[in-house]
């Protein structure tokens, strides 16, 4: 199994969620090897629009990107992992954008994967680097190196991989690698057996482009 899990970040409203939508169900998606589990992970609002008009595409699974540190209750503009519960299969959590403009922390995080992981809500954990600590049970973790984030170039594998062998993860733990994953470079990222996943930011608000980083699993 490879993960191609898309992180729309703060982008589109409905309309354009919309366009997204229509552009993608026109792609030949019977070309997609049984391998891919894509998780396209919008914005809150947007999840509802896509989980619907998508729910044909059985490859395809929807993700948020954050959740409150609270579990539910009198904390006005939160979304809970409560909330969240039968809404999403996903959680993008840790990303180093919240992390750094937010001042979340381990401990935050922590309570976070906690909440989710209460409601049958799979986290997909980021690290920047072996410096960020792994919670307990983490299934899903996603390496993403800062300074690859929207730059433009990609982590070698080489580096990638040695980060990895730091971790001693449990063999069922998926490894993601995310940071400029484009349609020319997620082959060797998804080739490898020690990777098991992308996560591409910028290049998934562009259906054809996302669509093609799964074309590219082997
Ligand atoms: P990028 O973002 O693919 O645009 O570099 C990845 C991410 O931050 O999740």
């Amino acid at each position: 199994m490879k993960y191609i899990i898309g992180n729309w970040k703060a982008n589109k409203n409905v309309t354009e969620a919309q366009q997204w939508i229509d552009s993608f169900l026109q792609l030949d998606l019977s070309r997609i090897k049984p391998s891919v589990q894509a998780i396209l992970c919008p914005p809150y609002p947007l999840i509802s629009l896509v989980k619907e008009k998508l729910k044909n595409v059985s490859f395809l699974h929807i993700g948020c990107q954050d959740t409150s540190i609270y579990y539910q209750g009198a904390y006005t503009g939160e979304v809970t992992a409560h909330t969240l519960s039968g809404l999403v299969e996903y959680a993008i959590i840790g990303h180093s954008e919240r992390r750094e403009h937010f001042r979340e922390t381990d401990s935050m995080l922590f309570d976070k994967v906690k909440h989710l992981q209460q409601v049958g809500i799979k986290p997909i954990y980021c690290i920047r680097g072996i410096d960020d600590k792994v919670p307990q049970g983490a299934q899903y973790i996603a390496y993403e190196p800062v300074w690859a984030i929207g730059s433009g170039s990609a982590e070698s594998i080489e580096n990638i991989l040695h980060l990895k062998s730091q971790l001693h993860l449990q063999p069922d733990v998926a490894f993601i690698y995310g940071g400029s994953v484009t349609e020319e470079n997620a082959f060797h990222f998804l080739e490898n057996n020690e990777i098991d996943g992308v996560l591409p930011g910028g290049a998934s608000l562009d259906p054809k482009r996302f669509y093609e980083i799964m074309l590219t699993c082997p």
